[in-house]
Parts: C-alpha cells; structure tokens; sequence
C-alpha cells in the first residue's frame, strides 16, 4: 500500500492518515509532523523548517525530499506507506515518481480529500494537538474529555503555531497556487480518487475504506 493523502490544509489528511494506518499497519509519514519532530530536537533542518512553516510558507523542494527519501527508506515502509503533505508541488511528485519508478514501484493511488474553504478555516483555528504523544482534537467537532488536557497521556494540548488566522490564511492562498495543479497531475495518471472531506470523520473514513476497495486493498 503506497498511498497519497492530497488536501489543503485542514482537509483532515492526519485524522485519516491515522486511522488507516492503523487498520492497515503502515505507518503514517507526515512530512509536517517530520518538521515539527526536527524543531523539538533543535536540528538545522527543524530550526530552518520553522522559519518557513511559522509564516504559512513551503520549506524548500530540496531540503523536504531529502528528509522523505531517508523516512522511506527505513525498515518500516518497505511494506508501504501513507503519505500526509508530500507531494506538495510539482517539482516534488515530479521527482518523487522518478524515484517510485527507479526503485520500481508506483503509488497505489493518491486520495484527494476536498473540503469547503470555511470549513477548512474553523477546523484549523479550532484544532489542539498533543506535545507529547502527538494526537488531535478539535474544541467543538472532536473535544477531549477534560477541555485542554489529551486523553491518551495526560499532556496539556496546544494550538499550532501555524493555525494562527493570519497565517492559515497564508497557508489556504499557497496550497491553491503550489498543490491544487497536483489534483490533474495525479488525474492524468489515472491515480486521483476524490473523497468528500465535509463529512463527518467516520464518514470520511468509510468512503475512503470504499474506495481502497475499488482498488484492490481494503481488508477487515
Ligand atoms: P502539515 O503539518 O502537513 O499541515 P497541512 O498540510 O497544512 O495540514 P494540516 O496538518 O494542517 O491538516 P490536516 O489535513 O492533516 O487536518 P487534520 O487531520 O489535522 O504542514 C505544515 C507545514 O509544514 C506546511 O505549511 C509547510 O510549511 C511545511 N510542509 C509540510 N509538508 C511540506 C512539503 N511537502 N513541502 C514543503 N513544505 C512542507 O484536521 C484538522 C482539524 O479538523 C483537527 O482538529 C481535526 O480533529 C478536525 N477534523 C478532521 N477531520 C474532520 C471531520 N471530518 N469533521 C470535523 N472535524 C474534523
């Protein structure tokens, strides 16, 4: 299974990410979650990561693939994976498919997950995450039990430093101009499935289990 979770930001690619990847047991690469990982362990590429992600911009194709290259290559995505924010551009797929072919492989398919511009916008200003073990929530459509605090470890939730509105607003304008062209890229290839995103989380999923069986790869 090599799958792509294509949308804008907020679209709800890490809440079905995660939920696949846990039903289908490979792991889920966020190229975002990547970044963020390397800003909490200090690393160059996080400090020079977070100068781009804090104003709503792309980090550059170069430094983004070499980071993808080496997460793909590690023992637990030789049996597939799912992709969350990568590609991102077409210079990205464009490399990334030289590289799929070179190793002869290709993607299974790539999930467009489309969702109206208002909704994106309350469920990105809306959205706490966990520092520690990293899970979602959102205040009023996926609230944890005690407000502020994750149910799965006990941590104090935070807002995103890119889900401020001035910078979502940054990052809504970039995936139209950058990613939006990657929907006919992957169309033209016969990949693209398009899934209605504004529908409830397990609704989404269901489409998307539908989907994977219209392809050949949904199992219990
Ligand atoms: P990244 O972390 O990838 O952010 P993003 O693509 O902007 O996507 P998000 O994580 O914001 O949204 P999502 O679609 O995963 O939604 P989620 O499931 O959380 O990237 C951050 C930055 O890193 C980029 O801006 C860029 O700077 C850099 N970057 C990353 N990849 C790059 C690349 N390839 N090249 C260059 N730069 C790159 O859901 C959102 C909220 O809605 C949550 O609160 C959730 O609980 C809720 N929700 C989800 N689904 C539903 C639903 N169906 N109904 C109601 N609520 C829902």
């Amino acid at each position: 299974m090599r799958l792509v979770m294509l949308g804008a930001p907020g679209a709800g690619k890490g809440t079905q990410a995660d939920r696949l990847a846990e039903r289908y047991g490979v792991p889920h690469v966020s190229t975002g979650d990547l970044f963020r990982a390397h800003f909490r362990q200090n690393t160059e590429l996080g400090q020079t990561a977070r100068r781009y992600m804090q104003e709503g911009h792309l980090v550059p194709d170069d430094v983004t693939e070499a980071m993808v290259w080496q997460r793909l290559g590690e023992a637990d995505a030789h049996r597939g994976y799912i992709l969350d924010g990568f590609p991102r551009t077409l210079p990205q797929a464009e490399h990334f498919d030289a590289a799929l072919s070179a190793a002869n492989w290709r993607l299974s398919g790539v999930f467009h997950v489309e969702v109206d511009r208002a909704v994106l916008q309350s469920r990105l200003t809306g959205r706490r995450s966990c520092p520690e073990c990293k899970a979602t929530y959102h205040v009023q459509f996926d609230p944890p039990s005690v407000a502020d605090v994750c149910d799965q470890c006990g941590a104090r939730l935070v807002q995103r430093e890119d889900d401020r509105p001035e910078t979502v607003a940054k990052r809504l304008t970039v995936y139209h101009t950058e990613t939006e062209p990657l929907v006919q890229y992957y169309a033209r290839q016969g990949l693209l499935r398009t899934i209605d995103g504004n529908q409830s989380m397990d609704e989404v999923t269901a489409s998307l289990t539908e989907q994977l069986a219209l392809i050949g790869l949904a199992h219990d």
